[in-house]
């Protein structure tokens, strides 16, 4: 998937559109760079189709940074049971660490 880095999606190929990295075509760690640093929100019915459901950045740096739920499903997932485990712990995740499996795999379309 580090592959991501060097490349981009195109409506009139995939339905998805954007790039992973800022610096497409080189291949470097940018791809994780971005997913570890950048905010990210569901970007839902790209160019109105509506199984094309990707995530965009959401945060002030560039536009147009695209991720796909099997990229973020690799550093995130939908675990509310441990986010509220963790909030109630002061983030000690000694007392939470039985939770960190049971949650959903991410994805756009309901997140
Ligand atoms: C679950 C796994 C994966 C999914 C869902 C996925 C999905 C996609 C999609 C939708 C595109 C955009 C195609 C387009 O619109 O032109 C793409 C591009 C690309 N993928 Fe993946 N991919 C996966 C794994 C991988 C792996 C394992 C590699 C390499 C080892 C890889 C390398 C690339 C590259 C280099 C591009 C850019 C192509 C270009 O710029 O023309 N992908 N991928």
């Amino acid at each position: 998937m580090g592959a991501h880095t060097l490349g981009s999606a195109k409506a009139e190929n995939s339905g998805y559109k954007g790039a992973w990295s800022t610096s497409e075509g080189v291949f470097d760690n940018d791809y994780y760079k971005q997913m570890l640093t950048r905010g990210w929100g569901p970007d839902l019915a790209v160019n109105g189709v509506k199984d094309r459901n990707q995530w965009k950045t959401i945060d002030n740096g560039p536009e147009d940074g695209l991720m796909l739920n099997s990229d973020l499903a690799l550093a995130y997932d939908n675990n509310s049971v441990h986010q509220k485990c963790m909030a109630e712990n002061n983030n000690n995740n000694r007392k939470c660490k039985k939770l960190q499996n049971k949650g959903e795999p991410i994805n756009a379309l309901t997140s």
